[in-house]
């Protein structure tokens, strides 16, 4: 199989990357950025996907599939500067489902997120809850969705919960995993906003590649299908986690709610379970670990 990966300079895109070509997979990457994480067996095209030149790289590969992440992915930027998002989250991602109708690729799989559930009417949220906007950036994932819906390709939409894991960027708008490490490694107070009961679901990066390789050698599409791990976790029970993993000796400091901030978010796993025959494997505890070291190496 031959597929193109975009974003996979990224951090879910680099993980995925590595899993692809672990499962012998020829893996082409299309990011306008460097990749920090470069893997020698992967071919690199460093080309923002609205540059007309990203039609080459079509006509020179005979992409079986595509596993489209290359995003805007912050919801604050989205609202700082719409235009940006939606150039990098609409219009690429148009241009990329152009590309694979012109040049036969049979399936497309691509990252959506939970920013689509808004404050969810009921928990564990299913792929059925009612979608609704509170960002740009989730009304330019969701124009992605239906974008891929009308396309007449095979398609795998995944609504990503909170990833986190090794690589993740913990400056600027990363997650809270990777800003909370980061700052307890270097010994910097931490903030909790609000009372820090507010909980999310937390999905390892490896976890989230494996499901993005199963999902191009799978014989499923059309559908779409949450990547969680169906447990809610507190923020407050994550800065303790993290704690005990870096010795971090300072009390958290509290900090106001922030404007907008969901209550609580958890991803019902059933359907991608039943479909693809994986959920996420990594406990928290293990998959901090993992983390914990990696920052240890790298910062
Ligand atoms: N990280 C999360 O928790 C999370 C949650 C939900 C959804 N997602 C989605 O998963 C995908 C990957 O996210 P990530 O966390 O790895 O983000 P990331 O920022 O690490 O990776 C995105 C990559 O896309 C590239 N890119 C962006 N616009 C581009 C363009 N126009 N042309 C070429 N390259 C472009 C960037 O250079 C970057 O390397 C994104 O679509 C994101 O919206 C992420």
């Amino acid at each position: 199989m031959n597929v193109l990966v975009t974003g996979g300079a990224g951090f879910i895109g680099s993980h995925t990357v590595d899993k692809l070509i672990s499962a012998g997979i020829q893996t082409v990457v299309i990011d306008r950025a460097e990749p920090k994480y470069r893997n020698d067996e992967a071919i690199y095209y460093r080309l923002d996907l609205n540059n007309p030149e990203t039609e080459n790289v079509f006509k020179a590969h005979d992409f079986d599939c595509v596993i489209h992440l290359a995003a805007q992915a912050s919801v604050a930027v989205s609202v700082a500067d719409p235009v940006k998002d939606a150039a990098d989250n609409v219009m690429a991602s148009v241009r990329v489902i152009e590309y694979c109708k012109k040049y036969g690729v049979k399936k497309i799989i691509v990252s959506s997120s939970a920013a689509l559930y808004a404050v969810p009417q009921y928990l564990p949220v299913d792929e059925k809850h009612p979608v609704s906007f509170l960002s740009p950036y989730a009304i330019s994932k969701h124009t992605m969705e239906e974008y891929v819906r009308l396309s007449g390709l095979d398609y795998i939409i995944f609504r990503y919960a909170n990833v986190y894991g090794p690589r993740q960027d913990p400056h600027g708008e990363a997650g809270v995993v990777s800003i909370f490490i980061e700052r307890a490694l270097k010994g910097l107070p931490i903030e909790i906003h609000g009372d820090g009961e507010q909980t999310r679901d937390f999905v390892y990066v490896a976890d989230v590649a494996e499901m993005n390789c199963r999902a191009v050698i799978s014989p499923a599409s059309n559908v779409v299908l949450n990547v969680s791990t169906n447990t809610q976790t507190s923020v407050n029970k994550l800065f303790e986690l993290i704690k005990e993993n870096t010795d971090y000796a300072l009390l958290p400091i509290p900090a106001p709610s922030r404007p907008g901030d969901i209550k609580h978010s958890v991803l019902n796993n059933a359907l991608v379970a039943e479909t693809l025959d994986f959920t996420p494997q990594t406990t928290l505890a293990d998959g901090l670990a993992e983390t914990v070291e990696f920052f240890k190496r790298t910062y």
